[in-house]
């Protein structure tokens, strides 16, 4: 009836997308293939496999993407220092394009109509996902049970799966669970006592960092080295991005880095409240803005911190796939060109401090200049008087008018 055969299923191995499995066999009665990534969440993949093939899967995808996500997604994306709302480090939001068009290469590979994905009707993934899908195979048909079904409680869900025999592992003390999302770039918590915006996030909402309170007493030192602005080295090892991204989440990890408890304004219109951990990410934000402060010119700086939020945006609305985003990479790409040297930090009970910046090629930093002592004629003091005459003329002439 829906002329849909075949569909690829983003598929974690968890309860609702084995029961969004179960379902699709069944109301479209059409074959499902799984795909299912190792993204950095630490989850063990191997039940998601397993739970496929119990549910009668014969076209299992399993891929470790952990090195295109933080080469491709999350660096170009560091480059632009986005962060959304002033607090958001977009964690989620960068994977969702990545997802996708695994996902749309995995149907034309195995000769699937559509693809299927289970994120909810009234979050952001559902866009992300859908607009990247549609960016990459226009012709690619959707799927979102969320949207459809009338498993609309967690109770006719669980219902459902004992129903058809998919395991559900409950929950000891049957408080609301919180929706969990982790990769290498973050882990984030939503609903359950976050839901009420003024509830102080229980321990159970942080889930990779110590509180900044508990942080050990000693202080810790790191030199991150950059190249063309992208991070490659700690403490002068050369790091491939995902395992440099993974080294900077243990480090900041146990010195409570990164915790961010923030409302923000969802695409589809509304508020949502969530706790984020985004340790590595939050380490290079800072070494990459104190390297950007030494390196680049300074109306690139501001054209790209103009730029920033509108970067932002489009990758927490979706739009990592459009003319605009790439435009705008291209022109961050470029900025970045200079952007080599080294940063020296200090991590220590959630902050990190940048202790020093080098540049031995590229560093604009001008100390002949720039000194408080003698500087030999490097700088005339007297040119700073007309510099200063003609940027006031305008104000002058309106305040004698005024007069
Ligand atoms: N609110 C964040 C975002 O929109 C995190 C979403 C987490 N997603 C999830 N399926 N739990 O990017």
């Amino acid at each position: 009836m829906s002329g849909i055969r075949k569909t690829v299923l983003a598929y974690s191995g968890g309860l609702d997308t084995s029961i969004i499995l179960k379902w699709l066999q069944d109301e479209y009665n059409c074959e499902v293939v799984t795909f299912t990534a190792d993204i950095g969440q630490r989850e063990d993949l191997r039940p998601a496999r397993e739970r496929a093939q119990m549910l009668g899967v014969r076209e299992i995808c399993v891929e470790d993407l952990r090195e295109e996500f933080a080469r491709d997604f999350v660096f170009p994306m560091f480059r632009a220092n986005a962060v959304y709302e002033g607090e958001y480090m977009l964690g989620t939001a960068i994977a969702r394009p990545l997802i996708a068009k695994y996902l749309v290469e995995t149907a034309t590979r195995t000769r699937s109509d559509a693809i299927a994905h289970g994120a909810t009707g009234k979050g952001n993934d559902q866009v992300r996902f859908e607009l990247s899908a549609y960016a990459l195979n226009p012709d690619i048909r959707v799927i979102a049970p969320w949207r459809e079904w009338d498993l609309t409680s967690r109770e006719r869900l669980i219902r459902y799966a004992e129903h058809h025999g998919i395991p559900v592992e409950k929950k000891e003390d049957g408080s609301a669970p919180y929706s969990i999302d982790a990769n290498l770039l973050h882990i984030s918590h939503e609903g359950g006592c976050l839901e009420d915006p003024w509830v102080v996030p229980d321990d159970a909402a942080w889930g990779w960092t110590v509180s900044p309170m508990e942080a050990p007493d000693e202080p810790e030192e790191l030199l991150v080295g950059f190249r063309s602005g992208d991070a490659v080295s700690i403490n002068g090892a050369e790091m491939s991005p995902a395992s440099l991204l993974l080294k900077l989440n243990e480090l900041g990890s146990r010195h409570g880095i990164g915790r961010a408890d923030i409302v923000e304004n969802r695409y589809v219109g509304m508020k949502n409240r969530g706790c984020y951990e985004t340790p590595g990410g939050t380490i290079v934000l800072k070494a990459h803005r104190a390297m950007e402060s030494l390196t680049l010119d300074r109306e690139v700086m501001h054209l790209k911190d103009e730029m920033m939020p509108r970067y932002a945006k489009l990758v927490y609305n979706g739009y990592w796939y459009s003319p605009e985003r790439q435009a705008m990479q291209q022109m961050i790409d470029a900025s970045q060109s200079h952007v080599n040297g080294e940063v020296r930090l200090r991590l220590y009970k959630g902050n990190v401090d940048v202790l020093g910046r080098r540049s031995e090629a590229d560093s604009l930093y001008d100390g002949e200049i720039v000194t408080f002592e003698e500087d030999d004629g490097a700088y005339n003091q007297a040119d700073a008087t007309g510099f200063i005459r003609l940027n006031a003329l305008r104000m002058r002439i309106a305040a004698s008018r005024r007069r």
